[in-house]
């Protein structure tokens, strides 16, 4: 049995050998989840500095930039940075790791963590986002979690649960549930005010096929025996298209966000 660390780093990084893939498949963040960022900035996000954190292939960076804010993504793994490079060529990309910024301080108005916060030490990764936060700035953390009150997906889960063991019940809860950092991060000064929370439920309509190709990009599967991910993949098919026969489901989502803040007088 592999070392729980071991194990969360090869998942960490798993992402990278999927990362077509993930930007391909992989679902985005609804308008209403920038205009929360906005209203917690109190100004547009038109000219502010923000570093994303875990940028990955570049969703959020992509949407970010589309409202005009000017981002230096910040990513460590190879394979999810030469995607961000290919797709968004000219966006400041930095190797790096959430536990350690590789960027100044009191230089960003805002620090974004999108899907990505869960894969840190929130003991080292909160002091980092708050060195490099200028006073006043805004911390964020969101997840894109399916929604299980949707019968469908709560019986997926059930399915991937079944199929993937105990191991796969961790896995599954991830995919499913709130990030397992996220709730219980420690609450490490200087944060100015309790947090502020969201939840914006959202959906998206796509084919079987290609909610199958995302549910693969998970780590879950990226780590799994190829053998037993084919078999949950093809029963999964069969099990959605006898309940969707005209071949298209609709994936839903509520964004958890969680916003903080520096304290101005830090
Ligand atoms: C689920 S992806 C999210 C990517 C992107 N932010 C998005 O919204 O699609 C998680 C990302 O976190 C990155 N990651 C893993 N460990 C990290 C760490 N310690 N610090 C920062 N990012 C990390 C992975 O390489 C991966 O690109």
């Amino acid at each position: 049995m592999p070392h729980p660390l071991a194990d969360r780093t090869r998942r960490a990084t798993s992402f990278n050998t999927a990362s077509a893939r993930y930007a391909k498949y992989r679902p985005s963040y609804p308008p209403t989840l920038y205009a929360a960022l906005e209203e917690a900035l109190g100004r547009p996000l038109a000219g502010a500095r923000v570093a994303d954190i875990g940028a990955g292939t570049g969703i959020a960076t992509a949407q970010l930039r589309e409202h005009g804010a000017h981002v230096l993504a910040v990513e460590p793994g190879e394979g999810m940075a030469a995607e961000l490079r290919r797709t968004l060529p000219g966006t400041p990309l930095v190797r790096g790791d959430g536990n350690a910024l590789p960027l100044a301080d009191a230089t960003a108005d805002l620090v974004t963590f999108a899907q990505s916060f869960h894969w840190t030490d929130p003991h080292r990764a909160l002091p980092e986002a708050y060195r490099v936060l200028r006073p006043g700035g805004v911390l964020a953390r969101w997840w894109n979690i399916s929604d299980s009150s949707h019968t469908w997906i709560a019986d997926q889960s059930d399915r991937l649960l079944a199929h993937f063991g105990p191991e796969g019940a961790a896995h599954g809860a991830h995919i499913q549930g709130r990030a397992d950092n996220a709730a219980d991060a420690p609450a490490i000064e200087p944060v100015a005010d309790a947090p502020l929370t969201h939840r914006i439920a959202w959906s998206r309509q796509l084919t079987v096929d290609d909610h199958l190709a995302n549910l693969a990009s998970h780590s879950l599967f990226l780590v799994a025996d190829a053998a037993q991910a084919e078999d949950f993949l093809t029963r999964e098919r069969a099990a959605l298209l006898s309940l969707f026969p005209d071949g298209h489901v609709d994936e839903r989502y509520v964004v958890d966000l969680v916003l903080t803040f520096r304290p101005t007088s830090a």
